[in-house]
């Protein structure tokens, strides 16, 4: 990283000429040393005081053009351990035409795939989660929500609400909440899914590791049992960057339904 630094600095030394602001300078030589590789996805940056010192500027001025970059998202701070190149973001594409889980989606390109817990419990249903499951008010919603991390990248964050009767333990789903449905005789065989654009709040972009306000996806399933029972409803930020979703479209025969 030193010989990169150093390239760095020798660029921003070489742009000084340009009369752009101190800290637009800094910027553009990072960016350049990021899109010409001297510097990729996870190396880390020098602190702001070695910078500062190395490029001969002050610190305020390295703050403002490292800000910059964490908010274009060409850097990452991660607290207590410093400042980043992001990780380059592979886009996934999925299909809109299959129910499939999020580990089934991910194993199939190849993808190790986690989660990090962030609720399960069984509670008193919102309203919303009273309608939608059909569950009245003294009956209990289990809640599963979880980050869901695919090859270290954080992806998504999903809210799944099921009544605690298909659901009495939701601690003990494991690693796949589908794979424990199954399990059960209760995983899904048919599902709504609702997409809309969001952008992203503090605590969701603090962990899928993007900057504040940058644009996500609010997906909303509902899932159906054969016998036409919901089964889930599950509420979802999935990365903005992250997700092509590709449906695919015919011409509807003249007595299909659609067709005027
Ligand atoms: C997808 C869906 C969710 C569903 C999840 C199950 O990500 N958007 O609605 O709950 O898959 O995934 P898994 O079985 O990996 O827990």
């Amino acid at each position: 990283m030193s010989d990169a630094a150093d390239q760095i600095f020798a660029t921003l030394k070489q742009s000084a000429q340009s009369g752009a602001p101190l800290y637009l300078q800094l910027r553009k030589s990072i960016e350049d040393a990021v899109n010409r590789g001297l510097i990729g996805p996870g190396d880390a940056l020098p602190s702001e005081r070695d910078i500062a010192t190395k490029a001969d500027i002050s610190r305020v001025t390295v703050r403002k053009a490292v800000q910059d970059l964490v908010k274009g998202g060409i850097l990452v701070q991660r607290h207590g351990s410093g400042t980043f190149v992001a990780p380059r973001m592979e886009r996934v594409e999925q299909s809109l035409s299959r129910l499939t889980s999020f580990t089934e989606d991910m194993a199939r390109r190849g993808m190790a795939v986690r989660s990090a817990w962030l609720d399960r419990g069984l509670y008193a249903p919102s309203p919303d989660e009273m309608m939608v499951l059909g569950l009245s008010s003294s009956e209990l919603v289990a809640r599963v929500a979880r980050l869901r991390i695919a090859n270290d990248t954080p992806l998504a964050i999903e809210r799944a609400s099921l009544s605690a009767s298909a659901l009495p333990d939701p601690a003990g789903i494991g690693s796949s909440l589908y794979a424990a449905l199954e399990l059960t005789g209760n995983r899904p065989v048919r599902a709504v899914q609702r997409i809309s654009a969001a952008n992203l709040g503090d605590s969701d972009a603090r962990l899928l590791e993007v900057p504040a306000g940058v644009a996500g996806l609010h997906i909303e399933r509902i899932s159906y049992l054969a016998s036409g029972k919901v089964i889930e409803f599950t509420r979802s930020i999935y990365r903005g960057d992250a997700y092509d979703f590709v449906a695919e479209l015919r011409l509807t025969g003249p007595n299909e339904e659609g067709r005027p």
